[in-house]
């Protein structure tokens, strides 16, 4: 059987060799690309100093991101409703100001983490922003 390319009821200006939204194959299109949802860049660092980058998307929290992504030394136990303290993370001193202070309800949270310090934070109070894109958190020695 022989195809006829382009098929006769093609739209015009349609080109099979023009990239578009639809383009089998293993690369997205630059159009595919560009209507892709924003996704921040996470990076969680371990005690041992070994690192994991994932995509967060933005209205989830930095606890739901590495819970999603397996990112070990999370535990979350309550699930993010601030009341375990099992999600508390070490914010990187560069991203401090972008993050913002902690509420007085997570706060009192903290007191039953280990080893808090200054720039401590319960990761399931993060939101994910646009902000956010490129934040880096470390992971505590044990969570409790
Ligand atoms: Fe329990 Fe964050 S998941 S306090």
């Amino acid at each position: 059987m022989k195809l006829r390319h382009p098929p006769a009821n093609t739209p015009p200006g349609f080109s099979l060799s023009a990239p578009g939204p639809f383009v089998c194959g293993l690369t997205p299109s630059p159009i595919a690309q560009e209507n892709r949802p924003f996704m921040a860049n996470i990076t969680y660092i371990q005690p041992d100093g070994a690192q994991q980058t994932v995509a967060g998307e933005p209205g989830m929290t930095v606890m739901e991101t590495a819970k999603k992504h397996l990112i070990d030394g999370i535990e979350a136990e309550c699930g993010g409703a601030c009341a375990c303290a099992t999600c508390h993370v070490y914010v990187d001193e560069a991203w401090r100001a972008a993050v913002g202070p902690p509420s007085e309800m997570e706060e009192d949270m903290l007191d039953f983490a280990f080893d808090v310090r200054p720039n401590s934070r319960l990761s399931c109070q993060i939101k994910i922003t646009e902000a956010l894109d490129g934040l880096i958190v470390r992971v505590p020695e044990k969570q409790f």
